[in-house]
């Protein structure tokens, strides 16, 4: 099941590229980072240890904090 939840949010759930397009490059460095991470997760969760799996876990979720305290969406007025 983590495995499969972790997959979902790889690199298959990227955004689209036109959407990419209009977004600032650290923003998309970071949007492929993450769910490149989320990938890799996957593939611990297969066949790395559970050190290995809660290490990667702990490093992806730095994108999310690092991510967030940068960006924000604002409705167009
Ligand atoms: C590349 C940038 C980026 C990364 C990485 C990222 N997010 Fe986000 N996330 C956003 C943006 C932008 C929003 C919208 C924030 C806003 O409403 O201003 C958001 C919103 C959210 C929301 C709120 C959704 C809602 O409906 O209000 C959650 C929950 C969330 N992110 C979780 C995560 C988690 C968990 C991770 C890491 C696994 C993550 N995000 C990684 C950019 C990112």
């Amino acid at each position: 099941m983590v495995e499969e939840a972790a997959r979902a949010s790889g690199t298959k759930a990227a955004l689209n590229a036109e959407l990419e397009k209009k977004l600032p490059p650290q923003f998309q460095q970071l949007e492929r980072r993450v769910h490149q991470r989320f990938d890799q997760l996957a593939d611990a969760v297969k066949s790395g240890t559970r050190d290995d799996v809660v290490k990667r876990l702990a490093a992806l979720t730095g994108y999310c904090v690092t991510c967030h305290d940068t960006y924000r969406l604002d409705e167009a007025k």
